[in-house]
């Protein structure tokens, strides 16, 4: 075999050199790039957690507010969002937590709020009412119950998850 078939010409070599790295400097760019747009696709959604809120032993029947933090991914940017609940125990020992968002335009509504209508959730802003249970009551603005957080108890706490429409939850 002669020593000629194994070398390489100069040209060769300076294509081999810079296509090699001019590939890793390629990969090099493009990388960080494609893990940027895959990220939020690769990672499991922010927010879905259930977050302590209460101890169990502490609710009544009464409805009582309760505010905490949910953590909230908006794509890259992950940040805090305050939350309040209204929860209480029904007559049967479950536990029932609503969102305090009229579904009328989505002001606060309070228990008790409105000294005319007693043990009902009262919205200041165009008058909304709803039963102990969440129910609109007919003939005021809201257009459906307020929504329900899902929950779990565990070694005595209360844990919320997202709020649902009725029938979702
Ligand atoms: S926003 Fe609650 S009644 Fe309109």
């Amino acid at each position: 075999m002669s020593e000629n078939k194994h070398r390489v010409s100069r040209r060769q070599f300076l294509n081999y050199t810079l296509t090699g790295v001019g590939g890793f400097m390629a990969a090099g760019i493009l990388m960080p790039m494609v893990r940027f747009a895959l990220d939020p696709i690769l990672k499991e959604e922010a927010g879905t957690e259930m977050v302590p809120v209460a101890q169990v032993k502490d609710l009544t029947t009464e409805p009582q507010r309760f505010d905490f933090k949910v953590k909230v991914k908006d794509a890259w940017y992950e940040s805090e969002e305050p939350k309040s609940a209204w929860v209480y125990k029904d007559e049967k020992g479950e536990v029932i937590a609503l969102s305090p968002i009229c579904t009328h335009l989505g002001c606060t509504v309070n228990w008790n709020g409105d000294k005319a209508h007693p043990n009902q959730f009262f919205c200041p802003c165009h008058f909304g009412r709803y039963t102990k249970d969440g129910t609109n009551i007919p003939g005021t603005p809201p257009p459906a119950p307020l929504h329900r957080y899902e929950y779990k108890v565990k070694d005595g706490k209360l844990y919320l998850g997202k709020a649902k429409p009725r029938g979702e939850v």
